[in-house]
């Protein structure tokens, strides 16, 4: 019998002995393994990514010191604050594709005298169609100073991305020049120092090239190993540990690139086994994709289950890739930066310019819980996970235009979600009757993660039916509750969604729960995120 298997049947004999609070039965399992932890869940699983991609920087980001738009020094007051709420631990820059097309040097020196740059989006057909702009003629004038005072205001790490596609080893060293070397010593810590920071930003992440075998250089896995040694070798450290994360995998469900994988891992040992040394992460990136004829906001119950069974083969790429380390990496010093993240649909966008600037839903809520549940799960193999993007664009957590502002769902499950940041990710087990739909196909029924610290758990768990609630019997082996409250983030309408008009149209709900003892029935609302956060006896 499968472990799975014994729990359940186990549970299910315990379960029957319990006195539901609701009035269906249970018929879901969620159990917690107070005594076998999985891995730590470091702050960075909750990570950001910003790249100079339609509205992203330039009105999202940027909105210039001069304009009337609340800022601080240009940057969006509103998004620095509600960066502040969510304990945003990293943001990565400058790309995404843009990296690889981005000269840093051109975002140093006095704004106004920046050179303006054709943007490596702007050949995307419904920008090249759209309005001039900041967004296809890059002015830098947010460039790695500006970037590092978001971070800074923020109070998140920077997580640069180098370019390997179009600039050498040297531009690389030099950059890192710029950012770290200590105040007063070269030129171009003076060059730092007269774009506003005497003192060093101190970067440690550094990812080598962005989706090398595509848009970050055409590369064979082994030329990139070949790369990253060029590029990661001598490099001037000025005294820090610097993690430099290559290139990974990306994206189609259908092909994991485990090829990429392990080509790269072959080209970098090839030179001896010091080479992992070097090698603090590598980089994967997964979207799921709309799918049928719909769009962000305009889609149907199979479509809803399709996209969430997509959202869940993160889950068997981190599986699979980690495997494939293990073949090189025996004791799995490297692990996985999963640095772009999330649901990528077509849609009507906020703004032409501004591409895959389209409105999130509860649907992208709850792939926001099955991919945060995910990563904790694994939490043993991940050092990072960037959701892409943070502002107007892909997965976005707040949309911005001009004064307008407004968070999505997306926010509001980081939000409940941060409870999990530095505690102890614990095995997690569920068992429930798995949905059916489309022709044949099927999607579990509950899915979840759980942390402890110290005296408290935290538990969040996805239901995914879009109509129907799930009664679960809620075991905690080897611990007891004595008190709770429960933070849900549901609605009525699976399209249901926050938007300028209505910013507040899907927001969480706390209150206390009525739990105790070491098992206990909850009733999780149709296609709801919920976090329960425990105070154990
Ligand atoms: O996030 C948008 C793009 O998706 C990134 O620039 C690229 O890395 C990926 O293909």
């Amino acid at each position: 019998m499968k472990r799975r298997e014994f729990l359940s049947s186990t549970l299910a004999i315990a379960a029957a002995s319990l006195a539901p609070r609701s009035t269906r039965a249970a018929d879901g399992l969620v159990e917690i393994l107070m005594n076998e932890p999985v891995g730590d869940i470091a702050p960075e699983f909750h990570g950001h990514f910003t790249e100079h991609l339609g509205g992203v920087i330039y009105d999202g980001i940027w909105v210039g010191e001069n304009s009337k738009i609340p800022n601080v020094g240009g940057i969006r007051k509103a998004l620095v604050d509600r960066m502040r709420q969510l304990n945003a631990p990293v943001v990565r820059w400058a790309g995404g594709c843009f990296a690889d097309s981005y000269n840093w040097r051109d975002g140093t020196g006095p704004r106004a005298k920046r050179p303006v740059r054709t943007n490596f989006w702007t050949n995307d057909p419904d920008l090249w169609k759209a309005a001039d702009g900041p967004q296809k003629f890059e002015p830098n004038t947010f460039g790695t100073y500006e970037f590092m005072r978001f971070c800074q205001l923020c109070g998140a790490k920077p997580y640069l991305a180098a370019n390997v596609r179009s600039l050498t080893p040297n531009d690389f060293d030099e950059w890192v020049d710029y950012c770290n070397s200590p105040a007063g010593s070269t030129t171009l810590a003076a060059t730092r120092a007269a774009d506003g920071s005497k003192e060093p930003f101190n970067v440690v992440y550094w990812g080598i090239g962005n989706e090398s075998w595509g848009c970050g250089g055409d590369f064979k896995p082994e030329e990139y190993a070949t790369e990253f040694r060029r590029f990661t070798a001598w490099v001037p450290d000025y005294g820090l540990k610097l993690r430099f994360i290559a290139s990974g995998p990306g994206t189609a469900v259908q092909d994991a690139q485990i090829a990429w994988t392990r080509g790269f891992f072959e080209g970098l040992l090839a030179k001896g086994p010091e080479e992992l040394a070097h090698l603090y992460g590598l980089s994967m990136h997964y979207y799921c994709w709309t799918t049928g004829k719909g769009d962000s906001l305009d889609y149907t119950v199979d479509d809803w289950y399709q996209l969430l069974w997509q959202a869940d083969v993160m889950d068997s790429l981190v599986n699979k890739h980690w495997l494939a380390m293990g073949e090189f990496d025996k004791e799995h010093k490297v692990k996985l930066v999963v640095d772009e993240w999330g649901a990528w649909h077509r849609g009507p966008a906020i703004d032409p310019r501004y591409l895959f600037s389209y409105v999130p839903t509860m649907r992208d809520a709850l792939v926001t819980g099955i991919n945060l549940d995910i990563f904790n799960r694994h939490a043993e193999k991940l050092a990072m996970c960037n959701d892409a993007q943070l502002v107007n664009c892909i997965h976005t957590l707040f949309l911005a235009r001009e004064d307008r502002f407004a968070p999505t769902t997306i926010f509001h499950v980081f939000d409940m979600y941060k409870s999990h940041q530095g505690g102890r990710s614990l095995r997690f087990v569920s068992s429930a009757p798995s949905i059916s739909y489309g022709a044949g196909k099927s999607l579990w029924g509950l899915e979840g993660s759980a942390s402890v610290h110290g005296k408290t758990l935290v538990v969040t768990v996805v239901n995914p039916h879009a109509s129907e609630p799930r009664v679960a019997d809620v075991v905690l082996r080897g611990a007891s509750a004595r008190s709770a409250q429960v933070t849900v983030l549901a609605a009525p309408d699976i399209h249901a969604h926050n938007d300028f008009d209505h910013p507040q149209a899907v927001e969480p709900k706390t209150e206390p729960a009525n739990v105790a003892g070491s098992s206990f029935s909850w009733t999780f609302k149709p296609a709801s995120v919920t976090k329960l956060e425990i105070d154990l006896a």
